[in-house]
């Protein structure tokens, strides 16, 4: 969702910098972006709807200048809604990550006192706040930015620029910021991605803290007091792997492609975090696994393995579920995030709640040093590096391994564990071959027009089908839905005519007669049937062959949808690294 970045020091071609800059956090998702340069006395602004892609700006060189991405919460998609959003007097600029959520009255009360507004948004509130607030005598900018701040409800990030005193002013709860220092300037971000080439020291701003960027570098301070504190400076570590598409046409196609390194990097070298939680979950009274999309699903799978490998219950929820749970949460519990950017604001709402509840916190998680990182007790890292389409697909599968893993762990049975991952690892490599993925091809073609389709799993193959039917319909918006074949009689039927798409997950395990029969009643009905498993069946008009893999079948049933997902995407001519309304990091409620 909404990227960030701004920088002040030496005079550089900063308009250029903050839209390069802003290119790097084009992963997250948006829909307009803008850029805010100091120019003299005033202070130049340029916005767009739409992707940046070979948009230019045209600035003088300057030594302040910040940019925004934007997906919007508040007031439609228009230049006037991008941020940077500037006050009356167009000295202050201000842009913004999350929702203030007493915009209204806060609006109302600046309108009733002469403000103008130009945008929509609940963030040009912060703008009029901040002029009020500096006219009424605060004396400086971090000082009236902090009052400010305190005003707004909701989680925010904010930066503000004075054009007067050539400062950026920076304060957040929740939503990530990180400030760094480089050789010609300061600079500051939502993603530490976006401070390569302008920063090699960082600090990753607290909720308590507020941060001042001037030409005297960083002054962090303790927000309520205004307290100056140390700055706990260290290395700039955007070296998790290779962010280039390389060969590949889309980063979609390129991580669906490394998930069987990752299984294997994972299988091999995550032995000790991955005990560590299955220790965790041993000693806890009650585990609960959260997360959110695509991580939801591998969650849920993860309930299933625990279950079936360690006979462990391990409960299920939904980040933002979490609230309605949290009842049952006691010091003895542990609480276990899932999530590929560790910033989905859903999942850290659910932490900070489990926190206070005295509940332990640990963490499945893909970026190092995010938001759950740092708040965690324990954790196991993906190690995936970086993914950058907005659908998630290595990332799945890695927790999902993580999770067998563990649940092996658990049982005393780490080797078979490992040796499952690896034989699913071995699967995909051919499943990735040619000949493979011109049947999946196949398949997408003849779907690919289809308005809606249904996918059905029972036992550990249901959560498989939850995240094949979301996985196809963010990539090709062809409607998809997932079910347990149990559940098919009991409304999915009524859905079905002839011609329909109907994937069917059929693992050589307990639930092939069922599913297979399941399956029958859909064919009855006209239904097209794709099924998905190591064994053939007359029932299947097309068989998209798996290897069996007994209890890793999740590992090798996720790729078939990703693939005829992303070949759907290409036919109905979408781009399946940035579907439309998605973001990738989702940092908003
Ligand atoms: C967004 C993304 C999904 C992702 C979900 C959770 O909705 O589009 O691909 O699964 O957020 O993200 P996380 O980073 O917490 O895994």
């Amino acid at each position: 969702m909404c990227g960030i970045f701004g920088y002040v020091g030496e005079p550089t071609e900063v308009g250029d910098d903050v839209l390069a800059a802003l290119r790097a956090l084009e992963y997250r998702g948006y829909d307009s972006w803008g850029v805010a340069v100091g120019v003299n006395g005033h202070i130049g602004v340029e916005k767009q709807t739409g992707k940046i892609a070979q948009a230019t700006v045209d600035f003088p060189t300057s030594d302040i200048g910040f940019g925004h991405t934007r997906w919007a919460t508040h007031g439609g998609v228009t230049r006037p809604n991008a941020h940077p959003h500037l006050d009356c007097t167009g000295q202050l600029a201000v842009i913004h990550n999350g929702i203030v959520e007493n915009f209204r009255e806060l609006r109302d009360a600046l309108i009733g006192r002469g403000h103008h507004f130009r945008s929509e948004t609940d963030s040009e509130v912060i703008a009029h706040l901040l002029e009020e607030t500096l006219a009424g005598g605060v004396p400086d900018l971090a000082r009236a930015t902090a009052v400010v701040f305190d005003a707004l409800q909701g989680l925010n990030a904010v930066i503000v620029m004075d054009v007067r005193s050539r400062e950026l002013v920076a304060a957040k709860t929740v939503s990530p910021l990180v400030a760094g220092i480089g050789s010609l300037g300061v600079a500051i971000a939502s993603d530490a991605l976006a401070l390569r080439g302008h920063a090699d020291r960082v600090v990753y701003l607290e909720d308590d803290q507020l941060v001042r960027l001037s030409k005297s570098g960083l002054t962090l301070y303790e927000r309520k007091t205004m307290r100056e504190i140390p700055v706990p400076l260290m290395a700039l570590d955007v070296s998790q792997g290779d962010t280039a598409l390389g060969a590949y046409p889309h980063f979609m196609a390129k991580e669906m492609a490394e998930q069987p390194a990752v299984l294997e990097h994972l299988a091999r070298g995550a032995e000790r975090p991955i005990r560590e939680l299955a220790a965790a979950v041993r000693e806890s009274y009650g585990t609960f696994f959260v997360g959110c999309g695509t991580a939801s699903y591998a969650a849920l799978t993860g309930s299933y393995l625990y279950s079936r490998i360690a006979a462990r219950h391990v409960n299920f929820v939904v980040g933002s579920e979490f609230k309605y749970h949290e009842h049952f949460i006691t010091p003895q519990s542990l609480v276990v995030a899932l999530s590929q950017s560790g910033e989905t604001v859903d999942v850290i709402e659910a932490m900070l709640a489990a926190r206070k509840r005295g509940a332990r916190l640990g963490a499945v998680l893909n970026v190092a040093r995010s938001t759950l990182d740092r708040m965690v007790d324990l954790r196991v890292h993906l190690d995936a590096g970086p993914e950058q389409c907005v659908l998630s697909t290595k990332a799945y599968t890695a927790k999902v391994a993580v999770l067998l893993l563990a649940s092996h762990a658990l049982a005393g049975t780490y080797e078979r564990g490992r040796d499952l991952v690896l034989s699913a690892a071995e699967g995909l490599n051919h499943m990735l071959a040619a000949d493979w993925t011109e049947q999946v091809q196949e398949v997408a073609r003849s779907i690919h027009q289809a308005e809606h389709l249904f996918v059905i799993g029972r036992g550990l193959a249901f959560p498989t089908a939850l995240e094949a039917a979301l996985k196809i319909k963010e990539s090709s918006y062809i409607h998809a839905e997932g079910f347990a074949g149990g559940e098919l009689k009991h409304g999915v039927i009524a859905l079905v005519a002839p011609g329909t798409p109907c994937i069917v997950y059929a693992p050589n395990d307990e639930t092939r007669a069922d599913i297979l029969s399941g399956a029958m009643e859909l064919k009855s009905r006209g239904g097209y049937m794709i099924g998905i498993g190591p064994t053939p069946d007359p029932v299947f008009d097309v068989h998209l062959l798996t290897p069996d893999v007994a209890d890793a079948a999740p590992l090798v049933n996720a790729l078939p949808a990703q693939m005829l997902g992303y070949h759907a995407a290409l036919l109905r001519g979408n781009d399946p690294d940035k579907p439309r309304n998605l973001a990738k990091s989702v940092t908003v409620k």
